[in-house]
């Protein structure tokens, strides 16, 4: 079960829904108890998760005033392209638990607002079916397709072909979930993923072998781990494809120097949106140090509790060249479909906006100067 039955998506958001918080309140009138813990619940303790978002709160801005702001955008460039905004769809998995048009409709509201989207490997659309309602848009954002590591390699290089011919961009290979976290609010709500609601992009792949351990062997390490990505995992994906490579999910400074080494075309800093390890920093505390470790080297991106236009402003002002948002988007898809994700991007870069002119920032260019004297 997902959606209470009783009360089915309207195609329209009802009024005093005007922030993504409002989203959220109102998405949990709507999905059952067991999805509303899949979709926003974290790790164990859920610290990371709540660090997430207190830490872009406490970020402070210091408006600069009576400059001219007349011609001023949220233009970037990333990667060879301008965007009309650095607002990016993260990477979630089966998105047809929140709405019966999943993928599709999330993919559409991102295209229509010049918002990037990121596909995860376990979209419940085809990619080919996302690519073509993204594409023919044009003002789209960037199409990009996350990767799971997955040990059947002839698979793998399959897949990466579909996703190359269907005209993707780059890969985001995530790096940071190897297995997945203790998700105790997930499991306190007994969620099971119904049986209709599937990762429909590996339908091919094989069958992993079952699993038999020796005493004393470890499920994990002995097991699971043992497809875990590793830096040669990089460079074998360099060798077969002709994309970018973003990681995501890099957070050590040391280990995103490595990834500039190894030939990562971006970074994505991200502790999973608290849902791996729990009791990481906050990605607003990991941001600065990885723009600093990088040096410009590559673009550097940043997701993880931004709600508000002013946190992607402060994003900025850290470093980010973009940010990901993803579980405010999952509440809008749930709300109202491809309106209720068009409404919470649409309010995001709005926020935005009102955000740079307030703190007298032309373009985002000027974002660094907004940040008060304690955040820099
Ligand atoms: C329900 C859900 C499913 C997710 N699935 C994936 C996934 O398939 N691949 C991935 O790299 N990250 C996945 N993530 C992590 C997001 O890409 C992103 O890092 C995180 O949600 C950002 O934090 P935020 O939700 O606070 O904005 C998922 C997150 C959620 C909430």
């Amino acid at each position: 079960m997902t959606r209470d039955p009783a009360r089915a998506a309207p195609a329209t958001l009802p009024e005093g829904v005007v922030s993504l918080a409002d989203h959220e309140r109102h998405s949990a009138l709507l999905l059952d108890e067991a999805a509303q813990a899949y979709f926003n619940g974290g790790a164990a303790d859920e610290i990371t998760l709540r660090a997430n978002i207190a830490a872009w709160q406490r970020v402070e801005l210091l408006p600069r005033v009576m400059r001219r702001l007349e011609g001023g955008h949220t233009r970037v460039d990333l990667l060879g392209r301008t965007l009309a905004h650095p607002i990016l769809v993260a990477p979630m998995a089966y998105q047809r638990l929140a709405h019966p048009q999943g993928e599709q409709a999330t993919a559409l509201a991102a295209a229509t607002l010049g918002a990037g989207l990121v596909l995860s490997t376990q979209a419940t659309a085809l990619l080919e079916d996302v690519a073509r309602l993204v594409l023919p848009e044009p003002m789209r954002g960037p199409l990009w397709f996350q990767l799971y590591l997955l040990p059947d390699r002839a698979f793998m290089r399959e897949l990466i072909h579909r996703v190359e011919a269907a005209g993707f961009e780059a890969l985001v290979l995530t790096v940071d979930a190897p297995v997945q976290g203790a998700r105790d609010r997930e499991r306190r709500a007994g969620f099971r993923r119904p049986a209709d609601v599937t990762a429909v992009n590996l339908a091919a792949r094989l069958a992993p072998k079952p699993l038999v351990l020796q005493s004393g062997q470890s499920a994990l390490f002995d097991d699971l781990l043992t497809h875990a990505p590793t830096w040669d995992d990089l460079g074998w994906l360099r060798s077969i494809t002709h994309l970018p490579i973003l990681l995501k999910g890099v957070v050590h400074p040391d280990d995103g120097r490595e990834a500039v080494a190894q030939g990562a075309a971006g970074l994505i800093v991200s502790n999973h949106g608290g849902r791996t390890l729990d009791t990481m920093p906050a990605t607003a505390t990991l941001l600065p140090p990885m723009v600093q470790a990088v040096q410009g080297a590559v673009p550097v991106l940043v997701d993880g509790g931004i709600r508000r236009g002013t946190d992607v402003l402060k994003a900025v002002a850290l470093g980010a060249s973009a940010v990901l948002v993803g579980r405010p988007v999952l509440h809008g898809l749930a709300n109202a479909g491809a309106v209720g994700v068009a409404h919470v991007l649409r309010l995001l870069r709005d926020e935005l906006e009102i955000a740079m002119a307030l703190s007298g920032c032309r373009t985002l260019a000027d974002a660094p100067g907004a940040l008060a004297p304690v955040g820099r």
